[in-house]
């Protein structure tokens, strides 16, 4: 039997985790955040305090890069050179450096097969920037889930558990990695032809779910 796989793109704070996860269950699928992939990037580019603007040093540090996820119960782990980085690679610095370096045509390069392998063998919910455009553009079923720029720094800022956090600044670093993101040359953030956009704004976690369930239903 074909392996079915489903992408989810969107943009920072849309819910794409947390929608990925619940419908990854109801499905009995896994689910791939490949922005984990990203930030593993540049959470390495930051511990080796690597020039990743300059080509030949890209270049270097990427033939270097051992990155994989490890299945653990039913999700994945980000592992760098045989270490659990898992818990490292969601500070503010860590979303804007991977934000920028993702740019770079290199970087999306090395991290292109991690993604498909895990396709090979398992169906999967793959959560991105690229996934319905780039990296599975054979999907079974695509989506495009946004929301409005307010409503997606509010959700982030409920989350943080910092003390010191300050929804404006949540709001303009968001504003900032939707520009790079959906601007760079390199497998911009933007719908595929083919995928159901979801507006996400006005809708809770089991509406968008269900609304999701029932397209992929009849498909
Ligand atoms: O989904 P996230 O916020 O964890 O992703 C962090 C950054 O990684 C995001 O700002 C852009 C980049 N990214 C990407 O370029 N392509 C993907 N498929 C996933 C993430």
């Amino acid at each position: 039997m074909r392996l079915k796989i489903i992408t989810i793109d969107g943009p920072a704070g849309a819910g794409k985790t947390t929608v990925s996860k619940l419908l990854s269950k109801k499905l009995g699928c896994v689910y791939v955040d490949t922005g984990a992939l990203y930030r593993g990037v540049a959470f390495e580019i930051q511990r080796q305090d690597i020039d990743w603007k300059n080509d030949t040093a890209l270049e270097k540090f990427l033939k270097g890069l051992d990155l994989n996820f490890v299945m653990e119960k039913d999700s994945f782990i980000l592992m760098s050179s045989g270490r659990n980085i898992t818990d490292f690679i969601r500070t503010p610095e860590i979303s804007m450096l991977a934000s920028s370096s993702s740019a770079r045509p290199q970087v999306r390069a090395a991290l292109l097969d991690i993604q498909r392998n895990i396709a090979k063998t398992k169906d999967a919910i793959f959560e991105g920037r690229d996934m319905g455009t780039v990296v599975f553009p054979d999907a079974a079923v695509k989506f495009f889930l946004f929301a409005d720029l307010n409503i997606r720094a509010k959700r982030r800022f409920d989350e943080m558990p910092d003390e010191t956090k300050d929804i404006n600044r949540v709001k303009k670093e968001i504003e900032i990695r939707d520009h790079n993101d959906s601007q760079r040359e390199s497998a911009p953030l933007t719908p595929a032809k083919d995928a159901f956009k979801i507006n996400a704004s006005f809708l809770t976690i089991e509406q968008v779910v269900d609304k999701m369930l029932k397209l992929i239903e009849k498909a």
